[in-house]
């Protein structure tokens, strides 16, 4: 092409600012803004290639208010949340509890899907929203989780998919998540010990130890899906990834071994979704993705895009090592794989849903960049079926199970919505809490500090040592103590991480009895959580050496056919 344009188009030429001027910002200076070139660029450049006027050329730029560069990548973050803010007319804070009787899905349903030609019945879904009107049920003392005594929260939890903040009281001290008021914000249902029954007469499994002791805590229609499992109706399950670091760590990896599990309980095909555009469009800390910039040497947006891309693919070995049938599984990276019916059911997706409900479910505010008001249509379509022709043809009536962590609930409460409008099934769910650091319920595992969570990649020795000196323990200051007053399995990470993956109920008994009792010490209960993390890594790494990039290739085969009959032996 023309080396005149290839030069207007440098980022420096048409960088409101030199960046000679201002060199730690280079990398963000860009002029590579993607969608229609405003007339005034074009003359711009016309000048430009004269070569005669750039002086002008820097004066109407300068008053053509071009965006400052970090707005090129993202939205304007300078703006402080404001936590007490929740009135529920700026959007920028996300679903404060109160907030969500505002959200009236039914009501908003756009003119345009508001046919009343569709076939479905559209009370399922005011349940939904129904419950979600409600104020949320004042618990019972005895309804609180653990023990807690009832603590008047000064500040309310807020969860949406980009903000998880849990209860501060007066004193501004963290309360922690209180799941059980979540499930009844978001009008879902705790998991019984019932529906667990159910599940074991009809599967003839027992409930996985993440089910049994409450990780996945809370459900929308689990019995839909035993119903058609008993019946040997099709179904399948949905799960994915925004790929956020390399290096992936236990937290990470748990839902995943979880939904692996559930695969072959059920025998059914499974979709996983990496969600490489998210991380891209809802990167909201502007600094943070400086820092990314930097790292990569990136010098215009798609240098981050890429970057995403790239890491999408390391995850999706690690996914792949948490031990999927491959006959039944089919991984995609949106940037790659979004077209043909999966891109038909997001346009009829997209127009289903009104800006002031995304602004509602999701917390966006005015300067949030369209994206990601529009992502909700993409994490919603895989829970349609004729998304994977490949798998379903064109049968819309298939639904899928998607085991996911709480915050992700507010996409799919919208998917239920419009799978209704639609005429589509409407996915069930089985919700997640979040799973804590090493350093002990509240905090979080971060992939950027190394010692607060078990990556994939540490060997024996690391783990062994992350444990012993890394992991909250619920015993007491000293052996002597210990003896005489016994310990608090309930707070105790080693005992927790234990019982994500033991699978004796005796075993865990056990080891609660004798540290409440004094007669099993600190170092004891570590060592055994330590022999199980160990055994669970290495299994890991062992199928995680086993994926190559033809693996890879294969999953993501998105002409290879899948057979959706359910029951059918591996
Ligand atoms: N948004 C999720 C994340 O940030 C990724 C995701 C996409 C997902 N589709 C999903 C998670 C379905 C659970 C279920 O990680």
């Amino acid at each position: 092409m023309s080396h005149a344009l290839n030069q207007v188009n440098t980022a420096d030429t048409i960088s409101p600012s030199s960046p000679a001027a201002q060199p730690e910002a280079e990398f963000q200076s860009t002029g590579d803004i993607s969608g229609p070139e405003p007339e005034a660029i074009t003359l711009a450049r016309r000048k430009i290639r004269s070569e005669s006027m750039s002086e002008q050329l820097s004066e109407r730029l300068a008053h053509m208010k071009l965006p400052q560069p970090e707005r090129l990548f993202g939205p304007d973050e300078g703006e402080i949340i404001d936590l007490d803010d929740l009135d529920g007319d700026d959007g920028d804070a996300g679903v404060a509890p109160d907030a969500w009787d505002k959200i009236k899905l039914d009501d908003e349903v756009p003119e345009s899907v508001r046919t009343g030609r569709m076939t479905h019945s559209r009370n399922a879904s005011r349940v939904d929203s129904a419950s979600i009107s409600r104020p949320p049920p004042i618990l019972e003392a005895s309804e609180q989780p653990e023990k807690a005594k009832p603590v008047e929260a000064a500040r309310e939890q807020k969860i949406t998919p980009f903000d998880v903040a849990g209860e501060v009281d007066a004193a501004g001290k963290d309360l922690g998540i209180n799941y059980d008021k979540i499930t009844a914000q978001f009008g879902a249902s705790k998991i019984s010990s019932e529906l667990l029954e159910r599940f074991e007469k009809v599967t003839g499994q027992r409930p996985h130890p993440l089910l049994r002791r409450g990780t996945f805590f809370s459900h929308r229609d689990l019995n839909t899906i035993l119903d058609r499992y008993e019946q040997g109706k099709p179904f399948y399950l949905y799960t994915g990834r925004g790929p956020s670091s390399d290096s992936m760590h236990l937290g990470h990896l748990i839902p995943f071994m979880f939904t692996a599990w559930l695969q072959r309980v059920f025998n059914v095909p499974l979709v996983i979704q990496i969600t490489d555009d998210e991380k891209y469009l809802l990167e909201r800390d502007i600094k943070k993705q400086a820092e990314t910039m930097k790292k990569i040497k990136g010098k215009k947006p798609i240098d981050l895009l890429r970057h995403y891309q790239r890491m999408a693919t390391d995850n999706i070995k690690d996914i792949i090592a948490c031990g999927f049938l491959l006959e039944k599984t089919y991984i995609f990276q949106d940037t790659q794989a979004m077209g043909g019916t999966f891109y038909q059911n997001v346009v009829l997706f997209a127009k289903t849903v009104t800006l002031n409900q995304s602004k509602n479910v999701f917390g966006f505010g005015d300067s949030d960049n369209i994206g990601m008001y529009h992502f909700a249509a993409i994490q919603a379509c895989p829970s349609f079926s004729n998304s994977f022709p490949q798998i379903f043809g064109d049968r819309t009536d298939i639904p899928c199970l998607i085991p996911c962590a709480i915050d992700q609930d507010p996409y799919f409460l919208l998917t239920r919505d419009a799978a209704d409008k639609l005429g589509y099934q409407k996915p069930c769910l089985v919700h997640s809490k979040f799973l804590p650091a090493l350093q002990g319920a509240g905090t979080k595992m971060s992939a950027s500090n190394e010692n607060t969570a078990i990556f994939m990649t540490d060997d024996a020795k690391k783990i062994h040592k992350k444990i012993r000196s890394h992991a909250f323990s619920g015993g007491r200051a000293t052996q002597e103590e210990h003896k005489r007053l016994g310990g608090d399995p309930d707070v105790d990470i080693a005992y927790q991480y234990l019982s994500f993956f033991e699978d004796s109920d005796e075993v865990m008994e056990g080891l609660a009895r004798d540290y409440r009792a004094g007669t099993l010490s600190t170092v004891e209960m570590k060592d055994t959580c330590i022999k199980k993390l160990q055994e669970v890594v290495a299994e890991f790494q062992k199928n995680r050496a086993e994926v190559t990039d033809e693996t890879v290739k294969q999953f993501q085969d998105a002409t290879r056919t899948i057979d959706p009959s359910p029951r059918k032996t591996a």
